[in-house]
């Protein structure tokens, strides 16, 4: 079963017509600016999950006379197509950002790096513990030692059901045409105790057919995650509740999880 969820595909990140909507359905909000941060100290910095490549355009952009490293690793293309931008619409900082179609679990980016982030809650993609056991054991064959690995989940503690309650009202955004789109977010548990399953659906104001794209979100215990990061070697460093990096609060949305590599 758990084989099956893993193995399904998320038609938000496949169909090119909803990816084009991924950063209107899931604006930056203030968490883009804590990795910033973060990436501003590091001199190599590889993204997994790095969809849009909004983070790592962002930096590059504020990077412009720096010479860091950055590659964004993603399995779908059209999430990649999006990312990159035709050779000829590319600007100079954004020339030097490295996408690669690959699988954070096995991708081999041939090189160290001292930042490693995993955004987007990106994390609850992993569904079982053989999954998070490859990707970190990835991520730290990626790491100098000392290097650091930031990634975000939804808020602490949360009931994984009330973090995508369903909003009063959908999320209106509209397609680069101008058609205005209808998006809700739901969610429902499954057998599996920790694995919660999640569909958006996409009302088009010229379509009476709705798109509808299922995922499945594991939402691991505490515990056992911090078990899992201590095991390979990942120090946890700060488990914040807010952007700024303070403490948890009860106001956050997720959290934000720093550990460093200690070989
Ligand atoms: C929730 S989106 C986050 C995108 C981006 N990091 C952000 O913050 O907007 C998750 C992304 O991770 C990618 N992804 C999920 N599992 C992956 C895997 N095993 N290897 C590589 N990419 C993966 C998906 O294709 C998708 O683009």
């Amino acid at each position: 079963m758990i084989e099956l969820y893993a193995q399904e595909r998320n038609r938000s990140y496949v169909d090119p017509v909803l990816v084009g909507l991924y950063d209107a359905v899931n604006p930056p909000g203030p968490r883009e600016d804590c990795y910033l941060e973060l990436i501003m100290s590091a001199r190599a910095v590889l993204d997994l999950g790095c969809g849009t490549g909004r983070l790592l355009k962002r930096a590059a952009k504020l990077n412009a006379y720096d010479s860091r490293v950055f590659v964004g690793v993603d399995r779908e293309s059209s999430m990649l197509a999006a990312a990159k931008p035709a050779d000829d619409a590319v600007s100079w900082e954004e020339s030097g950002i490295v996408w690669q179609r690959d699988d954070m679990r096995t991708v081999d980016a041939g090189r160290r790096f001292d930042l490693i982030t995993m955004t987007g809650r990106t994390f609850h993609e992993l569904l079982t513990d053989a999954d998070i056991r490859m990707a970190l054991s990835n991520v730290i064959r990626h790491l100098d030692p000392g290097g650091r690995f930031a990634f975000d989940l939804f808020r602490r503690g949360d009931e994984p059901l009330a973090c995508v309650a369903p909003s009063p009202s959908p999320i209106r955004v509209a397609t680069p045409s101008g058609e205005c789109v209808d998006v809700v977010h739901a969610a429902e548990r499954t057998t599996e105790p920790d694995l919660v399953e999640f569909t958006t659906t996409y009302t088009f104001a010229e379509s009476s057919t709705p798109i509808v794209s299922r995922s499945t979100r594991r939402f691991i215990d505490t515990d056992h995650l911090r078990a899992l990061l201590e095991d390979v070697g990942l120090r946890i460093d700060g488990w914040f509740g807010m952007w700024d990096r303070t403490d948890f609060a009860p106001s956050g949305a997720e959290d934000i999880v720093v550990t460093t590599y200690i070989h």
